[in-house]
C-alpha cells in the first residue's frame, strides 16, 4: 500500500490514531460510505473517517469511552455500546445489515492505560480489575480463584511468558496469606518470582497482558469479530484490522487466508514508519493487515 498524501491531521487533544493515513487508505472513506469502527476509543480513527465523508457507526465495549465520544457530539457518528463480536446484532436495530468498511483497532486504548483506576498498569497502585467492559470476572477473580495449573497456562498463552509455571506458584503462595487486591502486590510478586530479572523491561510485563488478553475474551472477540465483520461487508467493502502483538496478528493472518470472501490488499502486514514510531511509542508494535469484499460468483 502506498500512503495517501494530504490525509488531515487529527486534533492533537485527542487520542492519537495508529497508522492513521494507512487506515484511511485501506478504508477509502467517502460519502455515501458507511463505516463501522467496532473499537471507537478515543474516536481519532473515526474523526478521520468522518472528515472524509463517511458516517460511522462506533461500538465500543467499554462505557466510558463511549461517553467521551458521545459528548463531542461528531456529526455523522451513531455510538453504540457493546462488543465488536456482536455486531451484526447490534447493527440490526438500525436496520443495517451491509457496511462498506470495518475497522478493528484492537486492544486497550492509551485512556484507559492512563486511568490508574482500571488497573492496567502495573505502574501505578490501583484495584486489579482490567474488565473494559465493567462485566464479568475482575482480573483480581482471576488471580485469586483460578488453580494453578490454570493460571499457568494463561499466563503461558496469552503472554508467552517462558516462566508461567513459576509465577503462578508464587501467586498461588502469596494468596494464601492475603487475597491479591492490587496492580503493584502482583507486579511485586511477579518480579520477585522471577529469576534473573535486573533491569529493562518489567518482568509483569507479559502477565498482565495475559491477564488483560483473557478477562476480556480479546482472542475469542477477535475471532468472532472478523466473521461478523466478513458476513456484513458488501461487496467491494473494506476491513482494516490493526493489532498489537503476534498472538492478534497470527489469528488475522490466518482468518484472512482462509476466507473465501475477502482478497487481501496487503500481503505482509503494514508497520508504522520510523517518524510515527518515534512520535507514538505505541505504534512500535503495531500491525495492519487490510482486505477487501468479493463481488458473489455468478453462476454461468
Ligand atoms: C486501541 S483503542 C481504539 C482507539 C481508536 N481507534 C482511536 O483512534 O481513538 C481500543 C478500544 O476498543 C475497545 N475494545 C476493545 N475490544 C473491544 C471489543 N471486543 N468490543 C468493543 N470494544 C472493544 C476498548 O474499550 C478501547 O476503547
Amino acid at each position: 500500500m502506498n500512503i495517501a498524501p494530504g490525509i488531515p491531521t487529527p486534533d492533537p487533544l485527542s487520542h492519537t490514531p495508529v497508522l492513521a493515513a494507512e487506515v484511511v487508505e485501506a478504508l477509502a472513506p467517502a460519502p455515501g460510505r458507511l463505516i463501522v469502527d467496532g473499537t471507537l476509543g478515543g474516536a481519532g480513527h473515526t474523526r478521520l473517517l468522518l472528515e472524509a465523508g463517511a458516517r460511522v457507526i462506533g461500538i465500543d465495549q467499554d462505557p466510558y469511552a463511549l461517553d467521551r465520544a458521545r459528548s463531542e457530539h461528531l456529526p455523522g457518528l451513531t455510538a453504540l455500546e457493546g462488543n465488536y463480536r456482536d455486531m451484526q446484532e447490534l447493527l440490526a436495530p438500525l436496520g443495517v445489515t451491509r457496511v462498506d468498511g470495518v475497522l478493528l483497532d484492537i486492544g486497550v486504548s492509551s485512556f484507559q492505560l492512563d486511568d490508574a483506576e482500571r488497573g492496567f498498569s502495573y505502574h501505578t497502585e490501583a484495584p486489579l480489575d482490567m474488565r473494559m467492559s465493567q462485566a464479568g470476572e475482575s482480573a483480581a477473580d482471576v488471580v485469586n480463584t483460578s488453580p494453578e495449573e490454570e493460571l499457568a497456562a494463561i499466563i503461558y498463552e496469552y503472554g508467552e511468558e517462558r516462566h508461567s509455571r513459576r509465577i503462578a506458584r508464587a501467586i498461588v503462595q502469596a494468596r494464601e496469606g492475603a487475597p491479591i487486591e492490587t496492580t503493584v502486590r502482583l507486579a511485586e510478586i511477579v518480579k520477585r518470582a522471577y529469576p534473573g530479572f535486573s533491569k529493562g523491561i518489567h518482568p509483569a510485563r507479559r502477565t498482565f497482558q495475559a491477564l488483560r488478553i483473557h478477562v476480556n475474551d480479546e482472542l475469542g472477540a477477535l475471532r468472532d469479530g472478523l466473521q461478523a465483520a466478513e458476513a456484513l461487508l458488501a461487496p467491494g467493502g473494506r476491513l482494516a484490522v490493526i493489532s498489537f502483538h503476534s498472538l492478534e496478528d497470527r489469528i488475522v493472518k490466518r482468518f484472512l487466508r482462509g476466507s473465501s470472501t475477502l482478497t487481501p490488499l496487503t500481503k505482509r502486514p503494514v508497520e508504522a514508519s520510523e517518524e510515527e514510531q518515534a512520535r507514538n511509542p505505541r505504534a512500535r508494535s503495531a500491525k495492519l493487515r487490510a482486505a477487501e469484499k468479493r463481488a458473489p460468483e455468478v453462476a454461468a
